[in-house]
């Protein structure tokens, strides 16, 4: 898929058939969230794979706002190690980079997924933290539900040239 038309296609999917992703495609999309840009390079990231169905299901019953992660193929946390900070005021912007690569990386292979947040919410990272026994110390970001599609997502039709300045606000 060209690069353009994957960036102008994506969708968050939430519904999944049962068939598995390969642990080499999952692997290339994680990889895919290691190749964003971060802040100073720092490249804070850690990633969480869950493939466990048991682990899926905790995950969906404890966050309110992710439920289909029962039905998903994988998972995965994006998190952030403060002790590898050069720049660790920018980690919430270098995990959000992360995911969009992944987020990306899966509509290339025609993988559907979606971004659940879950800082700064505590309650939903508690929860990550004990379903895969992250490190006290170690920050959750979000988590990326995945699988392959049930069905095919409509194209958004999110095109606003009203909201683009030039030079000036208001040009
Ligand atoms: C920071 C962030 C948090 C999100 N959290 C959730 C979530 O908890 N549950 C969910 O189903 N979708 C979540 N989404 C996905 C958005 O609902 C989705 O991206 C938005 O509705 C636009 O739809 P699209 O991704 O299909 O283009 C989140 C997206 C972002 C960027």
């Amino acid at each position: 898929m060209e690069l353009m038309e994957g960036l102008l296609t994506r969708r968050s999917i939430r519904q999944y058939t049962h068939q598995q992703v390969d642990q080499s495609d999952i692997t290339d999309i994680v990889k895919a969230g290691m190749y964003a840009p971060s802040a100073r390079n720092q490249q804070i990231w850690e990633f969480v794979i869950v493939t466990d169905k048991n682990k899926l299901a905790q995950l969906s019953d404890g966050s309110p706002t992710a439920p289909m992660a029962k039905n998903a193929a994988f998972a995965v946390i994006v998190c952030a190690d403060q002790d590898r900070a050069t720049a660790g005021e920018y980690w919430e912007q270098d995990c959000a980079a992360a995911m969009e690569n992944m987020l990306l990386a899966c509509h290339a292979k025609g993988i559907g997924a979606v971004w659940v947040g879950m800082h700064p919410h505590e309650d939903r990272e508690n929860v990550a933290k004990k379903v895969c026994a992250i490190p006290e110390k170690i920050k959750v970001h979000s988590l990326m539900i995945a699988g392959y599609p049930e069905k095919n997502a409509q194209e958004a039709q999110r095109f606003h040239p009203e909201f683009i300045h030039q030079n000036e606000w208001g040009n």
